[in-house]
């Protein structure tokens, strides 16, 4: 077979529609009970094969890309090298990361590149990973690695990583409000626990993944929830602002903390709505990005 120079892969960012964390671990993390949503944001990983390793960083308009590591800590180089360990004939890369997903905003835009990298070096170098080795490796980038591999809509146990298919009939329209200044999400885990009572009780995502069945966004808006939206905001009091929308503004049918933080979903009643929305917030001096569902799994995109 013939050896492939250049491989570009995608992967999809997320918003949770439900967040719920429950104890710590010995290891560190939380249990969680959480409904992802993958949504049209993607991010784009070219590996082009090189004499030495090298990361190089592009961004869409509007996203701070100043924060992102090019080193060995970059989850992209982390995911090619995990690859190339497996595989008979590795070579270095030259990992080119195209961004459409907000830098540390709560939309695992880190776990895109390493799903759309491991995608992109298991072909590169003909690595032939099976579906369980993908997985594992994924938990093992980080916890929202698995689902961005997924994409579409799944409820995640454990650290986020056990996922189970939900079927989601709405199309849902968010505006994303970003922050130029991230949140480090072990930090806002960290303030969970510390202002979390010890009788608190995961979000329960029960009553949404039924709305998710309807094509109606406002029976999902009244399920949405988030655990880590208190955390969030103690940390980053400002955020308040944007969560006020919801009460104020008649097309915000919900205002959330996305993830961790810092970003803020809005979800509107449909594509116009939100293409309003962000023109309005735009000349109030926010950053806002507009996004909508279905956000399809993590894909091959080109080769040659
Ligand atoms: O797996 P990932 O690197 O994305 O997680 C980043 C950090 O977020 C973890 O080190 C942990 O502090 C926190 N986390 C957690 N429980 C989870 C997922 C993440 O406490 N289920």
């Amino acid at each position: 077979m013939q050896q492939l120079n250049k491989v570009t892969a995608s992967a999809p960012g997320k918003v949770n529609l439900s967040l719920g964390v429950a104890e710590l671990r010995d290891d560190g993390y939380h249990e969680l009970d959480n409904v992802f949503q993958a949504v049209n944001l993607r991010e784009t990983i070219t590996l082009t094969r090189a004499e030495k390793m090298k990361i190089t960083i592009g961004a869409a308009s509007g996203i701070n890309i100043s924060e992102v590591p090019l080193n060995e800590s970059n989850l992209a180089y982390k995911a090619v090298a995990r690859v190339a360990n497996l595989a008979e004939n590795p070579s270095n890369v030259h990992i080119h990361i195209h961004k459409e997903i907000p830098v540390a905003g709560g939309m695992a835009g880190g776990s895109a590149d390493a799903a759309a990298a491991l995608l992109a070096a298991n072909a590169l170098f003909g690595a032939r990973l099976n579906r369980a080795q993908f997985i594992y490796h994924a938990a093992q980038l980080g916890a929202d690695v698995p689902f961005a591999l997924q994409g579409n809509t799944a409820r995640g146990f454990s650290k986020g990583d056990q996922l189970v298919d939900v079927i989601c009939r709405s199309s849902l329209n968010f505006v994303m409000v970003t922050d130029e200044n991230g949140l480090s999400t072990p930090e806002v885990f960290n303030r969970f626990d510390q202002i979390t009572k010890t009788d608190h009780r995961a979000f329960d995502p029960t009553k949404l993944l039924q709305a998710l069945q309807s094509a109606n966004p406002y029976e999902v808006a009244e399920c949405m929830g988030n655990d880590l939206e208190a955390a969030a905001l103690d940390l980053r009091p400002e955020l308040s602002d944007i969560l006020r929308l919801e009460r104020t503004h008649p097309s915000v049918l919900r205002a959330m903390v996305s993830g961790s933080g810092p970003t803020v979903m809005l979800l509107t009643p449909s594509a116009e709505h939100a293409v309003e929305l962000c023109a309005e917030l735009t000349k109030r001096g926010r950053n806002v990005m507009q996004c909508n569902t279905p956000g399809i799994s993590a894909r091959i995109e080109d080769s040659e």
